[in-house]
């Protein structure tokens, strides 16, 4: 998943050509803006090389001639050129943030829909720090390089063909020795750029590890706490930590190669420009003007030199966040609707399995196999099957969070792979196992998935889930609850999503495992409700206990990925070792309500 540099070294430079290129449907709102701020960028540069020009004619004109009068119209053009560079210069840096800030959090949103769009075996592949790293981390290089790096490099590789061309004409000796010196400038550049490569991709991966790491133990926290196993996650934190501040220190190291280089540069091309430019000048074949103009124009080009390696580096971070952005934004939304998806406005919940077999992605074995069921309309069925017989995967299989890998699964007749996605999820109600909240009120949470649901509905979801505690919160259902808020309790929390999978009262009801952490008064409590509210729907239950069962009208048993028998709870007790041998445990409990 997390593909290392797989391109040849000596590609560097195209590839993050091709890289960055991929950014242009991001880019194109902003070109405009973007080709506005390099212009005035170019014209900032033009007017400043104009400058040396000027002061040409100052030394070689009036100061030679000690002719005062004339120093006051080019002293004039010099200052009229300069406020021109700093109006330019102001204005470009004014604006020149805005777009790259707006890009950024466009690619940023993009990602973001992405990512919801991809099915849940996408998630479960994928480490959930590389994903936070490159929605947040990687975005912010891609919009460095292109509000600052981007400009600059076009504005720098101007400066030079300008300035380079302006030298050539000033004085074509030195100025072909000051090309001819700059050279191996360019192979030392392209030597770095190629090596730099593989190091910033290897340091990106390296935060999306930490990334992970620092979110597993956020998550994770009671449990490392619990088995007082804080020095172990430490030290694996401490590890990762060092191995990221080396590999940072390696590209340090040759950032810091390539500017001690880059930096001597100029100095030696001017101690050079000196040395060859002074006899010319003392032999009078060119005026004390020229050679002033000429250190003058070299001297534009000096920061543009010196920039050059760190501009490199900048672009070879964007091009490789880009590379790491794009592996999440080309992996293809596998759940989604066929073609022309069949509208349903409301099922009449005829639920069936036609010999469906489910294998997880990457898996070798499939989790399901030759399933087949049929729940009537209005129906409960209740699905049990010991921890790991694959109840919780089937139970994913009805709102298609993945995808059956043989057979089908219909619904009201239809293969749910042709009704439009958005209408199937909302025919069904679910509970999971493990019930998340968001950070929200408990009204947005229970409304999750009927935005406009009316305070009676909600009201009557909150009594079938007795879930009435939630009145006595601090605000009520206003209360803000999740991460960013009020911790409730597990069972508190299950009651809660089960009020949200029973909220308006959908055709299909797919609980799984919906009472496991309730205690035996609001189980039963629970229990009385649920009774009312599956009357009316199609349900399925993954049940692990007795009571859970007895609310179903009939009872699948789940062994071994597909389904060993079918009937009465009462049935398969009496006549079925394996289920009885599950049960058993609360076979009188059942017997007895
Ligand atoms: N599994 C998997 N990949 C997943 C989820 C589950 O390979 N993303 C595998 C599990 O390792 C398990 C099998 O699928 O072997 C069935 O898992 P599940 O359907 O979750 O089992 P349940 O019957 O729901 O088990 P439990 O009662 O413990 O909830
Ligand atoms: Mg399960």
């Amino acid at each position: 998943m997390n593909s290392a540099d797989s391109s040849p070294a000596g590609l560097a430079p195209a590839h993050r050509a091709l890289s960055l290129w991929r950014l242009r449907p991001f880019v194109q709102p902003y070109l405009g803006h973007l080709t506005l701020m390099t212009t005035a960028a170019l014209l900032a540069t033009l007017a400043g090389a104009v400058l040396p020009l000027v002061t040409r004619q100052v030394i070689d004109g009036p100061i030679r001639h000690h002719d005062r009068g004339a120093v006051i119209p080019l002293g004039l053009l010099a200052l009229g050129f300069g406020l021109v560079e700093a109006v330019l210069v102001f204005l470009r840096r004014w604006t020149m943030s805005a777009s790259a800030l707006r890009l950024e959090s466009d690619l940023r949103q993009a990602l973001y829909r992405h990512l919801q769009r991809m099915p849940i075996s996408f998630h479960d592949h994928w480490q959930s720090g590389q994903v936070v790293a490159r929605t947040i981390s990687d975005l912010s290089q891609i919009r460095r390089f292109i509000g600052f790096g981007l400009i600059f490099m076009v504005v720098n590789s101007a400066t030079f063909v300008i300035v380079g061309t302006m030298l050539i004409i000033t004085d074509p000796p030195l100025g072909l020795l000051v090309l001819a010196c700059s050279a191996p400038l360019a192979w030392i550049m392209y030597r770095f750029e190629t090596g730099y490569r593989s190091r910033s991709r290897r340091v990106q991966e390296k935060q999306g590890d930490l990334a992970t790491l620092v979110e597993e133990s956020s998550g994770g926290m009671r449990t490392i706490k619990a088995f007082g196993r804080r020095d172990l996650v430490q030290d694996r934190f401490h590890d990762q930590a060092t191995r990221l501040r080396d590999l940072e220190l390696g590209k340090v190291r040759l950032l810091a190669m390539i500017w001690a280089i880059v930096e001597s540069q100029p100095q030696l091309l001017l101690a050079a420009i000196m040395l060859a430019g002074s006899y010319p000048v003392v032999h009078g074949t060119i005026t004390l003007g020229t050679l002033v103009a000429f250190v003058a124009l070299f001297l534009l080009l000096v920061w543009p030199i010196e920039s050059m390696g760190w501009l490199l580096a900048t672009a070879q971070e964007a091009s490789t966040a880009t590379d790491r952005v794009f592996e999440v934004l080309d992996a293809e939304p596998a759940i989604v609707d066929r073609p022309h998806p069949m509208p349903l406005v409301r099922s009449t919940g005829l639920l069936r399995f036609h010999n469906v077999g489910f294998t997880y992605p990457g898996a070798a074995r499939p989790v399901l196999h030759g399933i087949n069921l049929t729940i009537e309309p209005g129906e409960t069925l209740a699905l049990v099957g010991s921890t790991g017989a694959g109840k919780t995967s089937l139970a994913m299989l009805v709102p298609r969070l993945y995808d059956v890998t043989s057979g089908r699964i219909t619904l009201d007749r239809h293969d749910i792979r042709d009704i439009r996605l958005t209408d199937l999820r909302r025919q069904v109600g679910m509970a999971f196992e493990e019930p998340t909240l968001f950070s929200a009120s408990v009204r947005e949470n229970l409304t999750f998935g009927l935005a406009g649901a009316t305070d009676d509905q909600v009201a009557e979801a909150l009594e079938v889930a007795q879930a009435g505690f939630v009145h006595e919160l601090p605000w009520g259902l206003a209360t803000r609850v999740g991460e960013q808020g009020l911790t409730l309790s597990g069972g508190q929390r299950q009651r809660l999503a089960l009020a949200r999978a029973v909220l308006g009262r959908p055709p299909l009801v797919v609980l799984d495992d919906p009472l496991s952490a309730l205690d035996v008064h609001t189980e039963a409590r629970v229990e009385r409700a649920l009774r009312a509210v599956l009357a009316g729907t199609t349900g399925l239950v993954v049940a692990h206990r007795a009571s859970t069962v007895l609310l179903a009208d009939r009872v699948a048993l789940l062994v071994d990925g597909t389904i060993a028998a079918v009937g009465s709870h009462h049935d398969l007790l009496a006549g079925d070792p394996v289920y009885r041998n599950l049960l058993s445990a609360e076979a009188e409990l059942g017997a007895a309500s």
